[in-house]
């Protein structure tokens, strides 16, 4: 069963195949006979999406890439309280009764490892739409691709990555696909709380991918390509640490926010990404500078997982 689980478990030539079949969704999308065409393709097919945690882009996208390929979704937006979760079913049983009513679950929950529990049931393909602090498969593909789309290459790069590395799924798995390619260097900009697990580290070390890590972002803006830029995930975080007087004296990253000064020091053909919500981590002023991308991956993000959703369709 093809499940999506990590952003481990791809190869570069996967990648490069999922890329292209997402810019000939792009162009069919984009034309009326194109989306005709798309509409026919899995005609009577269901995705379940089971969201377990908030999301605008990932659980709309999934849903969208869905009924744009013909196929119809069922869907529910706030698992953890109005599936049977509530009443105290296992995960295991939720993805059982999924089975037999839809094709492919997507699934994002509270519990890092869960979509890997939910494909031990091998009910239906389970796509990871992010567990807890684990990982966001989708999400780094469509941030590859953004990148790939804008730096025509995926090697050789200076990516800057920042924020909250602790608590942030998206930032580990974009870590760990760049770590597939030849000669990338990663700066991470935290502060020493936030910082990338030692899982992600220990991986990079293992690939042979330098990496470095800083509280100074406006030093790892110099030379960057890629600024990957993330929230403090204030949900994950303890009563304590979520206080501005912290009686833990956590430093949070929340201060790296990017604005006019870091727009400065930072390259011309820099690209500034962030897999939103955004907060307050980078200004709204930075929206029209042309270096803002982050609004382009939410539309890449709808391309990706109509290609993920029809390669997966069409082996069933
Ligand atoms: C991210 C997530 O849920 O991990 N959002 C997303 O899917 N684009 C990032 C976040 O919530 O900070």
């Amino acid at each position: 069963m093809s499940h999506i689980l990590s952003a481990r478990q791809f190869t570069p030539e996967y990648h490069a195949e999922v890329f292209e079949e997402a810019t000939e969704m792009r162009v069919m999308v984009q034309s009326p006979e194109g989306r005709r065409d798309l509409a026919q393709r899995h005609l009577g097919m269901v995705v379940a999406t089971m969201f377990y945690e908030p999301s605008t882009r990932t659980r709309l996208s999934f849903e969208s890439a869905a009924v744009r390929l013909g196929a119809g979704y069922i869907s529910t937006e706030n698992a953890g309280e109005y599936s049977s979760a509530i009443k105290g079913e296992s995960l295991e049983d939720t993805t059982e009764t999924v089975g037999r009513f839809a094709d492919i679950m997507v699934l994002r929950h509270k519990q890092t490892g869960a979509a890997e529990i939910a494909a031990g049931v091998n009910a239906l393909p389970v796509i990871n739409a992010g567990d807890g602090k684990g990982e966001h498969p989708t999400q780094a593909l469509l941030d590859l691709y953004t990148i790939h789309n804008e730096k025509h290459r995926l090697s050789g790069l200076n990516v800057v990555i920042g924020g909250d590395l602790a608590n942030g799924r998206t930032a580990r798995s974009l870590a760990m696909m760049l770590s597939q390619y030849e000669a990338n260097n990663i700066r991470f900009v935290s502060t020493p709380d936030f910082q990338m697990g030692t899982d992600v580290k220990e991986h990079l070390n293992w690939s042979g991918t330098s990496f470095s890590e800083t509280d100074d972002m406006f030093s790892a803006f110099e030379g960057a390509d890629v600024v990957y830029w993330t929230r403090l995930q204030r949900e994950r975080l303890d009563a304590a640490a979520k206080s501005p007087e912290d009686p833990a004296g956590h430093v949070s990253p929340s201060a790296f926010s990017i604005g006019q000064a870091a727009l400065q020091v930072l390259p011309a053909d820099a690209i500034i990404m962030h897999p939103l919500p955004r907060v307050d981590e980078i200004e709204t002023s930075v929206d029209a500078d042309p270096r803002a991308k982050y609004f382009d991956q939410v539309e890449n993000g709808l391309y990706v997982r109509m290609a993920l959703l029809d390669q997966i369709l069409t082996d069933l």
